[in-house]
């Protein structure tokens, strides 16, 4: 993966479960280099879907580097299989978990980018103390669970808020923005700062997700 971001990260979450190995190529065609896989256990949010074992699946048949997004209780009890799967970047929610640091130094530790989210109701200020040590800041831009939805405007005040304070404190962590990203918002998210766009439905659902790629990644 090259170095230069913003980038876009399809979530395989809008994609077609039965036809999986068609749907990585489609990513991989269409110039994307990070996979956004959403895991969810029916209790931190009510949606569930899939484990370790489909991860490794499809570390076996991609080189895309797989951003994992942990929406699960306990996050600190299943992290290391979602290594051991292949996962590059690890992300959980600051919600879930109250040994935060504990669990970023351990994915750190293990050589994988360590991740922290926050869903739309919690501010910036609860993750401040641990800017310095994350490798991304997660900033949900729909309420976690389900895709397809729109995105919550003030969620966006929240990214520029993580932004000034990257830059005042010279850190380098990435902002991640999830949820409602399609052609019409990502420009304001790109302003913003983000520097990755997880967009599922408006990926899948696009006949030229090529062309969403182009947006947020300004090649032609
Ligand atoms: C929602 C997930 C997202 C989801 C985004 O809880 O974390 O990654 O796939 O879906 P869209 O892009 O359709 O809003
Ligand atoms: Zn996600």
């Amino acid at each position: 993966m090259n170095s230069r971001f913003p980038k876009l990260a399809p979530s395989l979450l809008a994609a077609d479960f039965g036809r999986v190995a068609e749907e990585l190529a489609r990513v991989k065609n269409s110039g994307a280099e990070i996979l956004h896989l959403d895991i969810m256990d029916g209790h931190f949010v009510p949606n569930l879907t899939f484990g370790p074992k489909m991860i490794q699946d499809i570390r076996a048949i991609s080189d895309l580097s797989l951003d994992v997004h942990l929406m699960i209780e306990a996050p600190e009890r299943s992290a290391d299989m979602y290594i051991d799967a292949g996962a590059n970047y690890l992300t959980f929610h600051a919600e879930a978990c109250v040994h935060s640091h504990r669990l970023i130094e351990r994915i750190r530790a293990r050589g994988v980018k360590a991740g922290l989210a926050i869903v739309p109701g919690t501010p910036i200020s609860t993750v401040e103390p641990l800017l310095d040590d994350i490798d991304v800041l997660l900033v949900m831009t729909v309420n976690p669970g389900f895709g397809g939805q729109t995105l919550i405007p003030f969620c966006v005040d929240k990214i520029r808020n993580a932004c000034s304070l990257r830059q005042e404190r010279g850190q380098s962590f990435l902002i991640e923005c999830d949820g409602g990203v399609n052609d019409a918002t990502a420009g304001e998210l790109l302003a913003a700062g983000t520097d990755i766009l997880v967009a599922g439905s408006a990926f899948f659902a696009s006949s030229q997700p090529e062309a969403l790629v182009r947006i947020v990644e300004g090649v032609s």
